[in-house]
C-alpha cells in the first residue's frame, strides 16, 4: 500500500491526522475531473459538475448516514463551523456548551459570534487523564446552566486526539431541548460511524483527512428541522434560483461562486478505493497497531497517558504529553534533523506529540521516532513525567 501513496519516501510521515494523504488512484481522478473542467468550464460548471455533485452527495450520504439532501459539500470544517456560527441566533447571556479540548480555530470562530452576540463560549474543563467516559460526561454536564441553547464538541479532538462519546452527550442534549452540533473533522474513514446513529443536528466532517480525497472537500450535514436558519456564508445563485432544486438547502450552500470542486467530485472514487482495498478491515488494523505501539510508548518512557489506552478513546492516532521548554525546536529537530514528520501539539498548558497509523506505516517507523526521542532525552531537550 505504501507505493499507492505520493508521499516522499525520505520522510517518516506519522502526521496523516493533519492533512490526510492522497493515494495515487485517488490523485489521479482528482487530476481527471480538472482536465474535464478546463476542456468545457462552462458545460462543467454550470451543468455537468453539478449533475456529478449530486450523486457525489447521495454517494457520501450512504457512507455517512444521511439522507442526500441533509449534506452538502464544503471546503474544510471551518468552513463549516463558521457557516452555522454565524446563523445560530444567540441572545445576551446564551451559552454554547463546548469542552476545553476543541480545535483551536473553532473556538476562535465560536468566541467571534459570541462575543458579538454578548453570548459566552463556554470551555468546559475535561479533567485528563479520563478515568472512564462516565467521569467525562459528568465533567462535560459541569458547563450546563440555564442559560445553555447548544453544545458543540468535537467527535476526535485535535491536540489530544481522544475520541469523546458524543452519541451520550448528544442523547442527553436532547433531553434537556439543546441543539446538538459535532465537529467530527477526524471521524469519515478513520472509525466506524453513521450519523444516524446519534442523535445530532449538526456535523461536520473532513474526507480530504482519513477518506484520502484532495484537499478542500469536507461536507456540512443539518438535519431537516434546523435548515431553515443556517444561512449561506456566501450569497449567490442558489437565494432566489432561477432553477431550484427540491432543495433549499441546498440550493443555497451549494452555490458560492466559481470554485473548482473537482476534489468534492472525487468522493465517490474515494468510497469506492476504500471498499476495494477493504478499508474497513485497514483502519481496523491500523487502530490495533495505534494500541499496541501507545502501550509500548508508554512503558518506554514512562508518561502518563491522558486516558485509558483503549479504543473506546483511541482511533489511528494517539497523544502523549511531552516537557519541552522549546516546542518549535523539537518539531524543527525532528523533521529536520531526523526526518519525521509529527505534530507538536498545545492545550491548556501543555505539549503533546500526536503520532498516526495509517496503512503504509510499519512498526519500524514508530521504534525510529522512540529512539530519536530517547536522544532527545539525552540530550536534554525533552523529557517525559
Ligand atoms: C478537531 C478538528 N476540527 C476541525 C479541523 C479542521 O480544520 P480546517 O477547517 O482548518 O481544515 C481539524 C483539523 O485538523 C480538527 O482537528
Amino acid at each position: 500500500m505504501k507505493e499507492l501513496f505520493l508521499l516522499d519516501p525520505t520522510i517518516t510521515f506519522l502526521n496523516f491526522g493533519s492533512f490526510g494523504a492522497c493515494p495515487k488512484p485517488i490523485f489521479e481522478e482528482y487530476q481527471k475531473i480538472q482536465l474535464q473542467l478546463e476542456r468545457e468550464p462552462v458545460q462543467f460548471i454550470v451543468k455537468t459538475g453539478i449533475e456529478k455533485l449530486a450523486s457525489a452527495r447521495e454517494k457520501l450520504g450512504t457512507y455517512i448516514g444521511c439522507r442526500e439532501e441533509e449534506v452538502v459539500f464544503m471546503t474544510n470544517p471551518s468552513y463549516a463551523i463558521n457557516t452555522v456560527a454565524k446563523s445560530i441566533k444567540l441572545s445576551p447571556g446564551d451559552e454554547i456548551l463546548s469542552t476545553n479540548l476543541e480545535y483551536g480555530a473553532l473556538e476562535r470562530t465560536w468566541d467571534y459570534y459570541c462575543e458579538k452576540a454578548s453570548a459566552k463560549f463556554i470551555r468546559q474543563k475535561i479533567n485528563l487523564p479520563i478515568q472512564s467516559k462516565e467521569q467525562l460526561i459528568s465533567d462535560f454536564w459541569k458547563g450546563y446552566t440555564e442559560k445553555t441553547k447548544a453544545i458543540f464538541i468535537s467527535h476526535i479532538t485535535s491536540a489530544t486526539a481522544l475520541i469523546l462519546p458524543v452519541a451520550e452527550i448528544c442523547a442527553e442534549a436532547k433531553k434537556r431541548g439543546l441543539l446538538t452540533i459535532v465537529d467530527g473533522a477526524h471521524v469519515p474513514g478513520h472509525i466506524p460511524f453513521q450519523i444516524s446513529d446519534i442523535e445530532v443536528d449538526i456535523y461536520t466532517g473532513a474526507c480530504h483527512k482519513w477518506m484520502m480525497s484532495p484537499k478542500g472537500a469536507s461536507f456540512l450535514f443539518v438535519n431537516k428541522e434546523n435548515q431553515n436558519w443556517v444561512d449561506p456564508l456566501i450569497i449567490s445563485w442558489g437565494y432566489k434560483s432561477e432553477f431550484p432544486s427540491q432543495s433549499q438547502f441546498i440550493d443555497y450552500h451549494q452555490t458560492s461562486g466559481t470554485r473548482d470542486f473537482s476534489a468534492c467530485l472525487t468522493v465517490p472514487f474515494c468510497i469506492d478505493f476504500m471498499e476495494e482495498h477493504n478499508w474497513h478491515s485497514v483502519a481496523e488494523t491500523c487502530r490495533k497497531n495505534t494500541i499496541e505501539m501507545a502501550t509500548y510508548f508508554q512503558n518506554e518512557l514512562g508518561f502518563e497517558s491522558i486516558s485509558p489506552i483503549k479504543e473506546e478513546f483511541l482511533g489511528q492516532m494517539f497523544s502523549f504529553p511531552v516537557f519541552t521548554n522549546n516546542p518549535l525546536e523539537l518539531k524543527e529537530q525532528l523533521f529536520q534533523r531526523f526526518q519525521i514528520e509529527i505534530p507538536v501539539t498545545f492545550q491548556n498548558g501543555n505539549y503533546y506529540l500526536r503520532f498516526s497509523y495509517q496503512v503504509f506505516n510499519e512498526e519500524k517507523n514508530y521504534l525510529k521516532l522512540l529512539n530519536c526521542l530517547k536522544t532527545l532525552i539525552h540530550e536534554g531537550t525533552i523529557f517525559f513525567g
